[in-house]
């Protein structure tokens, strides 16, 4: 199992960096070690999407081997869908718990979360906005990237300041995470999602995509003109960003090798 980050890496992006390596597992796993090392009882956000299964998966095995110690880490979440029904299995709640609190053997009550029966979703999602301050701050915050560049549900295009608040989802999101239900009808079109502004207020943040439908969005956000209309983009603002890539998200990218 990995101790370290040696893959390769590419240059010309302040604050980012960027690690290619078919076993984004391994390598994002050896990112969120790093972390935990240096803050043992830091907050981790934690993200939903298949992007970061791997790295759940990895860091469980690690906590089975007892070469990971998670007890004293709490937990906050990227996003949260609303008008599921109660007790849904694709509530985000419901999906952090089975991929990666239990893995990490740490109780639930650990992650903070939007609640998404709150009377009123807006309000929730500022008293959640402000119990992610009220940790003292996030030390990593895991994130995946959306086809259209979205991070958590920050669709584009969103604002740089943006802060956790109740969005609508775009048809194109709705599609691509049908995946996970019966039908796309079953898709909630509204979710509580951190804001790029509270998102930027991470003190590291940890990007991981896989594969060559991911290409565009990374090109883009890595690449591209910084702007509301990528979302991703942001992560150029932030001063200590690790984006890890299998080959073929990272296929498209200009700047490719050191
Ligand atoms: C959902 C989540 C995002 C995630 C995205 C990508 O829309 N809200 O946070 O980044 O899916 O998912 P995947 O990693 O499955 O491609």
């Amino acid at each position: 199992m990995r101790d370290d980050v040696d893959a390769v890496e590419t240059g010309g992006r302040r604050g980012i960096r960027v690690i290619v390596d078919p076993d984004t597992a391994g390598a994002s796993a050896a990112v969120v070690r790093d972390f935990v090392r240096a803050e043992p009882r830091g907050v981790l956000g934690l993200a939903t999407g298949s992007s970061p299964l791997g790295l759940y998966r990895v860091l469980g095995e690690l906590t089975e081997a007892g070469e990971f110690d998670a007890s004293g880490l709490r937990y906050v979440a990227l996003d949260e869908y609303l008008g599921l029904p109660a007790g849904s299995a694709q509530s985000y709640r419901s999906v952090l718990e089975r991929e990666a609190l239990e893995p990490l053997r740490s109780d639930p009550a650990r992650l903070a979360m939007p609640d998404p029966s709150a009377p009123d979703p807006a309000e929730e999602a500022a008293r959640y906005d402000r119990s992610i301050a009220a940790t003292g701050g996030v030390g990593l915050q895991i994130l995946g990237i959306g086809r259209n560049g979205h991070i958590g549900f920050n669709e584009p295009p969103s604002p740089f300041d943006g802060r956790t608040r109740v969005v609508d989802l775009a048809e194109s999101t709705r599609r691509d995470n049908s995946r996970f239900f019966d039908s796309v009808d079953e898709v909630p079109r509204r979710a509580v999602t951190q804001g790029i502004g509270t998102i930027l207020e991470a003190k590291r943040l940890l990007l991981v995509a896989r594969g060559s439908a991911k290409a565009d969005a990374v090109a883009a956000a890595l690449e591209g003109p910084i702007g509301e209309a990528m979302p991703a983009s942001a992560l150029r603002l932030h001063p200590d960003v690790t984006v890890v890539l299998d080959p073929e998200a990272a296929a498209l990218l200009a700047v490719h090798g050191s």
